[in-house]
């Protein structure tokens, strides 16, 4: 079972600024909800209860949303605001949330990477919670689906336009089942000339800790930082790696237009819940 979950959460959101100068970019809200609080149940809904999550300077915000605010509680207690804070007391009551920083901005292998003394010798998946997933059933808990049956690391993908391809890392591979790639090779954006596909990673990971090791091996590749995309290339080397075309909906809250349209979709799902 995977029971830990990694977050990384150092980047500096510019293209949020000036909202983000002093609020993460994980904490802005899509409707009341800050994004990684969406990735957090999404994690906890496929039953993993361990946040960790990797922080920088600025990011304080994050980890006093997962505690308690006791003035908040003690102001609202026994009034009709109350039930404002049920969903998020749930989450705080079913996991645990450890910190660490990441002390330089070398990439998302790197993040990831700075991760490990929280994660330790297991395997884990990881959330980019800039992209956020609305489906039936959980994109973490569709890959874990596929994890208990290949026990290897695996990418969550969707098809982009072709002309896109150079926002993502990009992955061509052989179809082992519906949706199910054996990953033969990756790039980390790709102008789309060069791209092996129109296939393309977003921010849903599951991640054997051998990964841990290869980081530490892998050169710095695109923009000079340490990729993921790198890692996982080297992995799928040397044994398997597997890429899942999810089934769901998911939005680019890292981009205006993305942000926008999870707040539309959400808004639309909140109205038809009322
Ligand atoms: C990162 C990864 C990229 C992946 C993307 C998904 O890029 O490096 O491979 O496709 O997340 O959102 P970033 O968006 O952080 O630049």
């Amino acid at each position: 079972m995977i029971k830990k979950c990694l977050f990384p959460a150092a980047g500096y959101g510019t293209r949020f600024l000036p909202a983000t100068k002093a609020t993460p970019k994980e904490m802005l809200p899509v409707l009341t909800k800050p994004l990684i609080q969406y990735g957090v149940e999404e994690a906890l809904d496929a039953g993993m209860d361990t946040m960790a999550i990797v922080t920088g300077r600025g990011k304080r915000a994050i980890e006093d949303h997962f505690d308690i605010s006791y003035e908040l509680e003690h102001q609202i207690k026994g009034t009709s605001k109350e039930h404002y804070l049920t969903e998020i007391r749930d989450v705080i009551t079913k996991c645990t949330f450890s910190y660490t920083r990441q002390i330089e901005m070398k990439g998302l292998g790197h993040a990831i990477l700075s991760g490990q003394t929280l994660i330790g010798n297991e395997p884990f998946a990881v959330v980019l919670a800039d992209d956020l997933c609305h489906a039936p059933k959980g994109v973490l808990s569709q890959m874990l689906d596929l994890y208990e049956k290949y026990q290897c690391s695996i990418v969550a993908i969707e098809e982009v336009p072709k002309e896109e391809t150079n926002k993502y890392g990009v992955i061509a591979g052989k179809e082992i089942e519906k949706d199910i790639f054996m990953i033969s090779d990756m790039v980390e954006k790709p102008d789309p000339k060069d791209a092996p596909s129109n296939l393309a990673i977003i921010g849903r990971y599951i991640l054997t800790p051998d990964i841990f090791d290869i980081i530490k091996t892998t050169k710095p590749g695109k923009g000079g930082e340490i990729q993921i995309t790198d890692a996982l290339l080297t992995q799928a080397k040397k044994g398997m790696v597997l890429a899942y075309k999810f089934d769901g909906e998911r939005f680019d809250c890292g981009s205006i237009d993305g942000f926008v349209k999870a707040t539309n979709y959400f808004y639309e799902l909140e109205k038809e819940k009322n």
